[in-house]
């Protein structure tokens, strides 16, 4: 049996090897899904496929939880993986160079280990459970700061427009509550900018599993907090849900921010 570190491993391996196939891609060509703002490429399977394959061959028998294709083997596996295979694909397809393959490892609905990585400035955000947090190996940390003083990313949720108000409302309100704020167009690397402390706060309306799985282990062992937008704790079960993660202090005062 591999440990949850020979794990990682496995997996950023696999992520380094399916990075070629982003960084050399041309020709892309965006396919429609769900709607005009949904897309998908030709690079969003292949990475994917390269992914399963090499992470069937370390862990046999494993399940996969993933965005394209409609693979979604059941989360209570004893070995699943969970995988965005580029998260940002509208930034991929604009040329916007700020996306990432986001891979957690869950068994038996624990997440235990997780990467994130974006191949453009080769940052690799990984954690395993109990262990830490860490950028290309170096240790992370959520920051110690109040919303006043923090940068909060947001994502505007671009699948559900129906949430466009409410969604604006809250951006406008952590404007003027925080410093500033970012939207850069992935969430696993929004909560990855908030694990090691760049951002206060990254929250989004509605986010997927795969979208934050990986996040959400490195957010909490960089010492950070990560939950609904209610303050409930965030769905492993598959359900689309709201998120909002950073250092502690940051959150509580955004969750009392939602309130008020
Ligand atoms: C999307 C990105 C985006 C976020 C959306 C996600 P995709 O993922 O992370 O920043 O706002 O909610 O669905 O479709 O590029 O994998
Ligand atoms: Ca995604
Ligand atoms: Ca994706």
């Amino acid at each position: 049996m591999l440990t949850n570190r020979e794990i990682l491993e496995k997996i950023t391996a696999a992520q380094k090897e399916a990075a070629e196939l982003i960084m050399h891609a041309h020709g892309i060509l965006a396919e429609i899904k769900t709607g005009h703002r949904d897309v998908v490429t030709e690079f969003d399977r292949k990475v994917q496929e390269l992914l399963i394959e090499r992470l069937s061959t370390a862990l046999p028998g494993a399940a996969f939880f993933c965005e394209e294709n409609s693979r979604r083997d059941s989360l209570e596996a004893e070995h699943v993986f969970i995988i965005d295979p580029i998260d940002g694909t509208m930034n991929f397809v604009r040329g916007f160079h700020h996306s990432a393959i986001s891979v957690a490892y869950m068994s038996r609905g624990e997440l235990l280990a997780a990467s994130v990585y974006n191949p453009y400035v080769q940052e690799c955000f990984t954690a395993t459970k109990g262990e830490g947090a860490w950028l290309n190996g170096r240790p992370i940390s959520a920051s110690y700061l109040p919303l006043s003083e923090s940068v909060v990313c947001c994502g505007t949720s671009p699948y559900n427009p129906e949430l466009a108000d409410s969604t604006f409302e809250l951006i406008k309100k952590a404007f003027i509550a925080g410093l500033d704020i970012r939207r850069e167009g992935s969430a696993a690397l929004d909560m990855c900018s908030a694990a090691a402390g760049r951002a206060g706060v990254y929250f989004e309306p509605s986010v997927s599993l795969w979208d934050v799985a990986a996040g959400m282990l490195i957010v909490n062992e960089a010492g950070g907090r990560c939950c609904c937008l209610d303050g409930s704790p965030l769905p492993l079960d598959g359900r689309k849900s709201s998120v909002v993660a950073g250092g502690s202090q940051a959150v509580s005062d955004f969750l009392a921010l939602v309130k008020a």
